[in-house]
């Protein structure tokens, strides 16, 4: 364990890697006073947590979403988060993703990317990561064709909320009505048809559909998009990895793997301690934050050798810790895949000659929810086959 001052939140959400390596090498577990909790930076430790939801709870009155938005399988665990998971786990399995999302993501990432390839360079995380995520939720969840404009209105006005409580303050009124618009949707969607919603509907209350609506687009928006921005900028910044996967195009779903590895889009998770329990040598008090660090598991030099490369070859990248592992695991870890391999199919195939404009990227900052800041890419628009054949 260590004592001294440890990183501040800027240095966290800026580059944590090298803090979190130096804290790893002093024990798993260190108090952070910044934090005001424990962070776990190594992956078996990490792992005990998350596995151990008795012992290690979401469902404590700090945590801000449910504040926010009300009780939902990620606030709550035991019996409560399964009747709330249960809810929507039908069409976010593997299969129900592949057979039911795959086409109408494959065309929708490429609709995307046509809309501006004839430009012949473009920023990638606004101009795609971020676009393919919010019409990829709300066709999901039936939402579409709402306003996607007016919905990320008060998805952002939201997460700023949560933001807020976060660091202290109040609910606001501002916030309040983002959540009534947002709820008047999501009742208007279960009102009129079928699909998640209308499904949810049948084992659940409203306030819990809304909820759990509303933590399903949290849980997807920010994270799809910084995964598919990661993606492309790791893959961009290492022209011999780009020509190995552009002669193998079965390689994209490695370097998909890797980057949730090398940069996992939600960088921490919290989780409180419901007793007195010592962890990895370190004494916990009943009620403290145990803070994980996903991107200090998915660096620990113990399981990933010469952590901080990306390699598309690395064989165990899929040990990653990106979705977690317990009864949290992520809901949408098939369809996020999918999604971010199908943005990078679309990139590959209709932007010949690729590559990262020099000086007009900048890598991933945050410390929970952790994005490239910009992925600014050429390519050549002559050899581009014209629009609508490709
Ligand atoms: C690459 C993109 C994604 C990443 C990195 C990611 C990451 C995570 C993480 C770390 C958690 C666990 C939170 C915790 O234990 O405290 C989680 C849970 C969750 N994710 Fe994702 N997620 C992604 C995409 C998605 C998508 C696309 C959806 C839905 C469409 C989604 C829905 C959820 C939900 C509902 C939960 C809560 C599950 C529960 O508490 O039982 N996520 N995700």
């Amino acid at each position: 364990m260590t004592t001294e001052p440890g990183p501040s939140l800027a240095d966290l959400a800026a580059d944590p890697h090298p803090h979190l390596a130096r804290l790893r090498s002093t024990g798993p577990v260190s108090w952070i006073p910044a934090l005001d909790g424990w962070l776990v930076t190594d992956r078996a430790t990490a792992l005990n947590v998350m596995r151990d939801d008795a012992t290690f709870t979401v469902d404590d009155p700090r945590f801000s979403t449910a504040q926010v938005v009300g009780r939902s399988m990620l606030s709550v665990d035991g019996a409560e988060h399964d009747r709330h998971r249960s809810a929507f786990s039908e069409p976010f399995r593997s299969g129900a993703v592949r057979e039911n999302l795959g086409p109408w993501l494959r065309d929708e990432a490429r609709r995307i990317v046509k809309s501006f390839a004839d430009g012949g360079s473009a920023e990638l995380r606004g101009a795609l990561a971020a676009p393919l995520a919010v019409s990829t939720v709300l066709h999901t969840l039936g939402l579409s064709p709402a306003d996607p404009d007016r919905v990320l209105g008060w998805y952002r006005t939201i997460g700023t909320a949560i933001e807020g409580v976060n660091a202290g303050r109040e609910v606001d009124d501002g916030a309040a009505v983002a959540v009534a618009g947002l709820r008047a949707r999501i009742d208007e969607t279960v009102a009129h048809g079928s699909g998640p919603l209308a499904d949810a509907a049948g084992m659940l209350d409203a306030d819990a559909v809304f909820a759990n609506a509303a933590v399903i687009m949290f849980g997807a928006i920010e994270t799809s998009e910084g995964t598919t921005a990661s993606a492309l900028l790791h893959l961009l910044s290492s022209p011999e990895q780009l020509a190995e996967v552009l002669a193998d195009r079965t390689l994209v779903a490695d370097v998909v793997e890797e980057a949730l590895r090398i940069e996992p889009a939600a960088g921490l998770v919290d989780r409180y301690a419901t007793r007195d329990v010592e962890v990895a040598g370190v004494n916990v008090r009943q009620g403290d934050l145990v803070t994980v660090s996903l991107a200090g598991a998915n660096r620990d030099p113990a399981v990933f050798d010469d952590p901080d490369r990306f390699d598309l070859h690395r064989a165990n990248a899929r040990q990653h810790l990106t979705f977690v592992q317990g009864p949290h695991v992520c809901l949408g870890m098939h369809l996020a895949r999918l999604e971010t391999r199908e943005a990078v199919d679309a990139v590959l195939d209709l932007l010949p000659g690729v590559r990262l404009v020099p000086g007009y990227s900048a890598p991933a900052r945050g410390l929970v929810f952790r994005k490239p800041g910009s992925v600014g890419a050429a390519w050549d628009v002559s050899r581009r086959a014209p629009t609508g054949t490709a």
